[in-house]
């Protein structure tokens, strides 16, 4: 009895060593056969009670030999067809074609011109303050000296927010300028870079957005003379050693004295070109003494503290850094405009 049943296992035992499945088919005919959840093996091991006592053990040791044997015959076979596909997947690479080229990407060139400026004054001090586009009327007219009725919110054409006569986009960013005073006690030294709207018709000058970067500095004893050398420092830093400055008289609600500052052409040095319209200067920015009035709204002692601000446009001075000759171009993100600053940084 015992003889016959390990013939039928050792007759398994070949048929497993001599298997040589070829197709993905054969495959798993084998593991059907073999390792599957009703394989031939199986029904082998309860046959033991049939096996002589002396020789159980013998049983036992062949059965477990053979299943083993199948599932590491079945596992070599699992793993040649794996490695067989990468083979055949590997075969689709083309080490020898040319790369995708690497396109790179470039900053805009307002935000060149706005980490340019950014970086000048911070190499004197000056830190970024950052606030909200969305205004309140009092941040950024009344706190400047602006009041209802001022005919100075003439000259900022202000979008209001839906029926709000509160709420609107600020029309520049020395809204910045009272929040920073009201929040931070002097010496205050900051600039403030940002977008601001007016409502104005859109043309190669104008715009109904644009992006200014406002300064502020108050501390005891800050004088107009102060003012004009940081200026001098900007303005050399940023267009040439060179450069001269030039003050005019000018009004602002929130400045007292308030001034226009005009640049030496760096197109043609003085010469006469288009970009100056043929009179050496360029305007580049206002600026000046904080108006009492604006402190005191925003809470500062003015017996103790004076101070100087001034405000650009981040536009024009792109405009003129790289010979752009309409502003629309900055707001249209034309790739084939922003290309052109690849290399720039
Ligand atoms: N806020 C002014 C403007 O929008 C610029 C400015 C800022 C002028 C600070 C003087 C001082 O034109």
């Amino acid at each position: 009895m015992s003889a016959e049943i390990f013939a039928v296992v050792n007759q398994f035992k070949s048929e497993i060593e001599n298997a040589a499945p070829s197709t993905k088919e054969e495959v798993e005919q084998f593991r059907i056969r073999f390792v599957g959840s009703k394989n031939v093996l199986k029904p082998l091991f309860g046959e033991i009670r049939n096996v002589e006592n002396e020789r159980k053990k013998e049983y036992g040791q062949l059965v477990n030999a053979v299943k083993g044997a199948a599932e590491a015959k079945f596992q070599a076979l699992k793993d040649a067809a794996e490695s067989a596909a990468e083979e055949a997947s590997s075969q689709d690479l083309d080490l020898s074609a040319p790369p995708e080229p690497m396109s790179l990407g470039a900053h805009h060139p307002i935000t060149i011109t706005m980490n340019r400026i950014v970086d000048i004054f911070s190499r004197i001090g000056f830190t970024v303050a950052e606030e909200r586009e969305i205004e309140d009327d009092w941040h950024n007219f009344t706190a400047m000296n602006t009041p209802e009725d001022h005919p100075a919110r003439d000259m900022q054409d202000t979008f209001y927010l839906k029926n709000s006569t509160e709420m609107l986009l600020r029309t520049h960013t020395s809204s910045v300028q009272s929040r920073v005073m009201m929040s931070q006690e002097p010496p205050i030294r900051i600039i403030a870079p940002g977008r601001v709207y007016r409502n104005e018709t859109i043309s190669a000058r104008a715009h109904c957005q644009f992006h200014q970067v406002e300064g502020l500095y108050i501390d005891e004893n800050v004088s107009f003379a102060e003012m004009k050398q940081t200026l001098l420092y900007f303005a050399q830093e940023m267009y040439g050693p060179d450069t001269k400055i030039r003050m005019r008289p000018s009004y602002f609600p929130f400045t007292e004295p308030s001034a226009e500052v005009d640049v030496t052409c760096f197109i043609c040095d003085t010469k006469g070109c288009n970009v100056c319209k043929y009179t050496g200067w360029v305007e580049i920015m206002g600026c000046g003494m904080v108006d009492p009035a604006v402190l005191k709204n925003c809470g500062i002692d003015t017996e103790k503290y004076t101070g100087f601000a001034f405000g650009m446009g981040i536009e024009r001075q792109a405009m003129m850094l790289y010979s752009i000759n309409d502003i629309r171009l900055l707001f249209e993100n034309d790739v084939r405009f922003l290309k052109q600053f690849t290399s720039a940084i």
